[in-house]
């Protein structure tokens, strides 16, 4: 399905209405891991928006990629209860083992690191997500154990 056709789908099940943008970005996240600038172009004209204002949306949330990611997409907890319990030597042992820095994917697009606001879990902090599934309470050894099991995975 080109992603015309997927936009024009999720435009017919979100409505037209300033609301549907974010569901719709989400849709095409979801299906593709990213969403190009000729997506936004095309859902901007669907909802008679601006692509300045479609575009201003989809980079506020950090969650909805506008550069292509990685397999697993790793977001270290920035936030500052996060920020004071470890989380530099947290990013610094992801970015020692797999040679990216903060922003980047590998070159064999099996991992991009990411920092991200607050994801619910300061209590238990540093935490961080590698796509939907939560990781608190890391230390660098831990950080170290979960990101070898995802080299190891295929
Ligand atoms: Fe990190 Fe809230 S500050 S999860």
């Amino acid at each position: 399905m080109t992603n015309e056709h997927l936009i024009r789908d999720l435009v017919k099940k979100h409505g037209r209405s300033r609301v549907a943008l974010l569901p719709i970005l989400q849709g095409v996240v979801d299906a593709n891991n990213f969403i190009s600038d000729s997506d936004m172009v095309e859902i901007a004209k669907e909802l008679d928006l601006s692509a300045a204002q479609v575009f201003g949306t989809a980079t506020f949330y950090s969650f909805l990629s506008t550069e292509p990611l990685g397999k697993y997409v790793i977001r270290v907890c920035k936030t500052i209860t996060c920020d004071m319990h470890g989380k530099k030597q947290i990013v610094q042992t992801i970015e020692e083992m797999l040679k990216v820095k903060v922003g980047e994917t590998t070159p064999n697009k099996k991992f991009s690191l990411l920092e991200t606001n607050c994801l619910g879990w300061c209590h238990e902090g540093p935490a961080m997500l590698i796509n939907e599934k939560p990781f608190t309470g890391l230390t660098p050894e831990r950080v170290h154990d979960i990101i070898s099991e995802y080299i190891s995975k295929s």
